[in-house]
């Protein structure tokens, strides 16, 4: 069974090609011109897309080994993300799939970040709590079986990636900021000041993320960090802000996964490519936890989650005459919606 699939949803045009659960091509292109206005700027994403997917396409069927014609499954970003740009690979992927004449499945954005830690491992466990953690979402999710999630946590306010994205523009360092401090905290001090993370009253697996970001803005002003700033100073407020926000997802995480009894944990989301997060939840193992992270190459947005999540998906639906329904559209929807998992 050859799945081809689309992610689109925000400023990665992505396409990749799966055999069964196996991805054969994955080709991500990322819009990072975006940097230099400080953000996503939606309708450019939008253009964007439709400028390359058509090439992407080429290149992930090309890599791949295989044809358009040997393909018996499209699946593709339906939801949630930036409106404009789900519209580029939903409706590609859509026209595809009809002048194929197979099935198209729509893929949850949250759902295919869930799953994407399973690709290119031979088997993994049910029930697991899943903490996603990207620029747009920080959930705590219990999985108990195929697409039966129940939200345990969310963020009241910014996730955990746009902590990350708001100090380093803070601190002068670019976009997007995860990868940057990622690299600079390794040179600094973990201890060298306490960033303090919030608490939600009687809601213990929920997460906040905006009070940090104004403690180290109020932190940058009193020690007068423009004019006394240095690579050192830099290092170590990277280090310190990470070792917060680290700890913050880790322990929530940790007791989440005590409190149900559950021994399987998968962390995902671009921000589960932070080394020290890794080695953090990965100290787990020698409690007798089983923790999944994707390989680099699935934790940002790319196809080949969309690709994994379609194909179970569609595997395990009972009718599966239900995907040639290509009357799927995008709607808007509020960011912290139960459905939107
Ligand atoms: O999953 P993703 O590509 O997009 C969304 O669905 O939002 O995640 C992008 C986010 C950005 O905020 C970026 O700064 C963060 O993931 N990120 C990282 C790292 N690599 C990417 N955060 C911390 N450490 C990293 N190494
Ligand atoms: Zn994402």
């Amino acid at each position: 069974m050859y799945t081809l699939a689309f992610e689109t949803s925000c400023d990665e045009t992505s396409v990749a090609v799966l055999k069964n659960d196996t991805v054969l091509s994955n080709i991500i292109l990322s819009q990072y011109f975006h940097s230099k206005f400080g953000g996503v700027v939606p309708e450019i994403a939008s253009r964007e897309h439709l400028k390359s997917i058509v090439e992407i396409t080429e290149k992930a069927l090309s890599d791949s080994g295989i044809t358009k014609n040997d393909i018996n499954l499209i699946a593709a970003t339906s939801k949630p993300g930036l409106i404009g740009a789900l519209l580029i690979g939903l409706n590609f992927a859509k026209s595809l799939a009809v002048s194929l004449k197979v099935p198209f499945v729509p893929v949850n954005h949250i759902q295919a970040h869930i799953y994407s830690s399973f690709i290119q491992k031979d088997k993994f466990d049910f029930p697991f709590i899943s903490l996603i953690v990207s620029g747009g979402h920080t959930l705590l999710i219990l999985v108990e079986d195929f697409f039966k999630h129940k939200l345990l946590g969310t963020t009241v306010d910014d996730a955990a990636g746009e902590a990350f994205d708001k100090v380093a523009k803070m601190l002068g360092l670019g976009y997007p900021g995860g990868p940057i401090i990622d690299e600079l905290a390794k040179k600094g001090n973990l201890d060298f000041h306490k960033f303090p993370l919030s608490h939600i009253k009687d809601k213990p697996f929920y997460f906040s993320f905006s009070g940090i970001k104004t403690s180290v803005l109020y932190f940058l002003k009193e020690i007068n960090y423009e004019v006394n700033k240095s690579e050192k100073l830099t290092f170590d407020i990277c280090a310190s802000f990470q070792k917060a926000i680290i700890e913050s997802l880790f322990f929530k995480t940790r007791n989440a996964a005590e409190q149900l009894e559950i021994k399987n944990i998968s962390v995902s989301g671009g921000v589960s490519a932070n080394s020290a997060l890794k080695e953090k939840f990965n100290e787990l193992i020698k409690k007798e936890y089983k923790i999944y992270i994707p390989e680099i190459n699935y934790t940002t947005d790319n196809a080949g989650m969309v690709g994994i999540t379609g194909y179970y998906k569609y595997m395990k639906s009972e009718d599966k005459m239900f995907f040639d329904d290509s009357s799927i559209n995008i709607k808007a929807m509020p960011r912290i919606n139960l459905n939107s998992i």
